[in-house]
């Protein structure tokens, strides 16, 4: 009988990137410098020593994910993306469901966060590993928050107590699958808040804000910056 716990990543990459108004097909395809930027997504996941396997999620019509050249043969590629996010990590933790523990960990990291450090992946693993409720990488809120009405400020919203949720997030396998697999995933946009539902606690693990999430093509613009002074160009 196996005793260790084992870890592995999952990236949902079947995303079709609307908000980035590109013609240049679905975001992860990108170019950040000379790779794009899901292999720079999928080079940091794999900077970690413990990440067993990697397994990325795109979509059943894509074809381009075959021109990936990840260089680790740690790294999967399974063509069972959803129609949302969420419905792509649903689709991943079933297609592995046979070849991992219940107590195995699992990181899902999007394809649209390519500057993540090894420091901040090992640090989620060395503080929320061994936590059955998981944990995820977060940054406290910065900004002050209003509710816009109508292009105008109506009110200023509390920000005590505020994070803002990154990824990787790191949960129990069994745990994250049943969160998923049970009630809508309509409202699901990260993988803590359908662990949130089913009554767990995640652990905000401390992350930075160069793990920023490409959206707009402007942030494209300061990931190339980050990567570059990252030397990962
Ligand atoms: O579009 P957004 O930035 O919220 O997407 C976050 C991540 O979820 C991206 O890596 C994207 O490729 C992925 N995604 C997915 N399946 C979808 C929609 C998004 O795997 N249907």
């Amino acid at each position: 009988m196996r005793h260790s716990v084992r870890y592995f990543g999952l990236i949902p990459a079947a995303g079709m990137g609307a908000r980035m108004g590109s013609a240049a097909g679905p975001k992860q395809y990108l170019m950040l410098g000379s790779k794009t930027m899901l292999e720079h997504s999928i080079q940091a996941m794999l900077g970690d020593a413990r990440i067993d396997r990697l397994f990325v999620i795109v979509a059943q019509s894509d074809a381009r994910w075959q021109q990936i050249r990840a260089g680790d043969e740690r790294v999967e590629f399974l063509p069972v993306g959803g129609a949302t996010r969420a419905e792509s990590v649903r689709n991943g933790l079933m297609a592995v469901a046979g070849r991992y523990d219940d107590n195995d960990r699992v990181l899902v990291h999007d394809a649209a966060r390519p500057c993540l450090s090894g420091s901040e992946l090992a640090r989620l693993i060395d503080e929320a590993g061994a936590d059955d409720d998981g944990g995820l990488l977060a940054v406290p809120l910065a900004d002050t928050l209003k509710r816009g009405e109508e292009g105008r400020a109506g009110i200023t919203l509390d920000r005590t107590g505020l994070w803002c949720a990154q990824t990787p997030q790191l949960f129990r396998f069994a745990s994250l699958r049943a969160a998923l697999a049970t009630g809508s995933l309509a409202d699901i946009t990260d993988e803590s808040s359908a662990m949130e539902r089913a009554g767990h606690t995640p652990r905000l693990v401390p992350g930075g804000s160069a793990n920023l999430k490409v959206t707009t093509p402007g942030d494209l613009v300061l990931a190339t910056a980050i990567l570059a002074a990252q030397r990962r160009l």
